[in-house]
């Protein structure tokens, strides 16, 4: 058999977006049921549209355990999906991310050292490992992951993040919870714990920048992280909304500030919101605070809805922006003549520890 070489992505860039299209669908059509495309909502229409299953972090992640017969998952979405995918998929499988660049600002800002050098310092004031879980949010590199599944830990996503904050108090009295601290502070308010038990943990600083009391005292230990899209939504942003249009309602990820959660009506993961907007009457009114381009599809897709983006400036996504039409073609053409690039492959001890956590995890919801 001949091997072809493999099909380089520098000529890609320069083509047009129709020829580009007509080329991913030829090349998925000949892939058939071999490949199997995921794509989460905040990515731009162009590429959403060709995914065979969409999806909030959860939701991917138990199409990625489920969907065994595929040999190829061309993840469109970031790196740490891209990686729960590989974890939770059989070993046959192979997990292509379309642009390794593709990262999660939020998921960069808690690294495996800094996670182990906060343990270290906290057991000088508790014994760790019988009373505090460390939970990470699913915006994580895996090896936090497999640091959860390894110190009695788990997972959350945005979708299920009470309920595993639930399974985490069921079992030790507190919760190293990141990266991101608006999720771990919205979900622990959400749950009853004052503010007060709730102490920012600051990794640059000895002992998170916390005295021995504020640790002592502390329920949920809040890492100093956050997402820089989701912090640009305001409180103004809604008062702003609510004197202009009245009867609108108020929809944001709980990524968003405690503020903005605060005076906003619902808060969901990216598959609740548009579940719910979906789901109301014709002529109701939304202001939404995620991601632009998951509000500018649902926007065209309930006309008869009025539907707002919270923010008035712009607030993309950048990393999910680059999974882009050239970088779609290239995996796909290349996966046609037998070339997997872009894998995205866990150490197989880390992927083992990190499915302990994420198995945890689904095993609750
Ligand atoms: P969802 O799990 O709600 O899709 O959120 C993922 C994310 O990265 C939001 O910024
Ligand atoms: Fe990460 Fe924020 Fe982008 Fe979500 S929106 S992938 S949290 S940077």
């Amino acid at each position: 058999m001949t091997v072809l070489p493999p099909v380089p992505l520098e000529p890609l860039n320069l083509l047009p977006d129709d020829i580009l299209t007509a080329r991913i669908q030829a090349a998925k059509s000949r892939l058939g049921e071999r490949c199997l495309i995921l794509g989460h909502h905040y990515q731009r229409e162009e590429v959403y549209r060709f995914a065979d299953l969409t999806g909030d972090s959860l939701k991917l992640a138990r199409l990625a355990s489920q969907r065994t017969a595929a040999r190829f998952i061309v993840f469109c979405g970031v790196h740490f999906m891209a990686e729960v995918a590989d974890i939770l998929s059989t070993p046959e499988q192979a997990v292509i991310l379309p642009d390794w660049a593709a990262g999660c600002s939020m998921a960069d800002m808690a690294d495996l050292p800094s996670v182990e050098r906060a343990w270290r310092e906290l057991s000088t004031f508790l014994d760790c490992e019988q009373k505090i879980t460390p939970l990470t949010y699913v915006n994580s590199t895996a090896d936090l992951k497999a640091f959860c599944g390894e110190h009695g830990g788990t997972v959350c996503t945005s979708s299920n993040a009470e309920k595993i904050l639930q399974w985490a108090f069921a079992r030790r009295e507190k919760v190293l919870f990141f990266p991101d601290q608006h999720l771990g502070r919205n979900t622990g308010h959400r749950l009853g714990i004052p503010l007060a038990e709730m102490a920012l943990w600051q990794p640059g600083l000895p002992n998170g920048g916390l005295t021995a009391e504020q640790i002592q005292r502390a329920r949920i230990l809040l890492w100093d992280g956050f997402c820089s899209v989701h912090t640009m939504f305001q409180p103004a942003h809604i008062t702003s909304f609510r004197q202009r249009v009245p009867g609108i309602q108020v929809i944001v990820h709980p990524e968003c500030t405690f503020e903005v959660c605060q005076q906003a009506d619902y808060l969901g993961s990216t598959e609740q919101i548009q579940d719910r907007v979906r789901a109301a009457p014709s002529g109701s009114k939304w202001a939404i605070g995620t991601e632009l381009n998951l509000v500018n599809r649902l926007k065209k897709e309930l006309p008869d809805q009025e539907i707002h983006f919270l923010c008035p400036t712009i607030c993309l996504c950048a990393t999910m922006f680059r999974i882009d039409l050239p970088h779609l073609c290239w995996v796909l053409e290349n996966l046609v003549q037998d070339h997997v690039v872009n894998r995205i492959q866990v150490p197989a001890r880390e992927a083992a520890l990190a499915r302990v956590a994420l198995e945890r995890m689904l095993n609750v919801v």
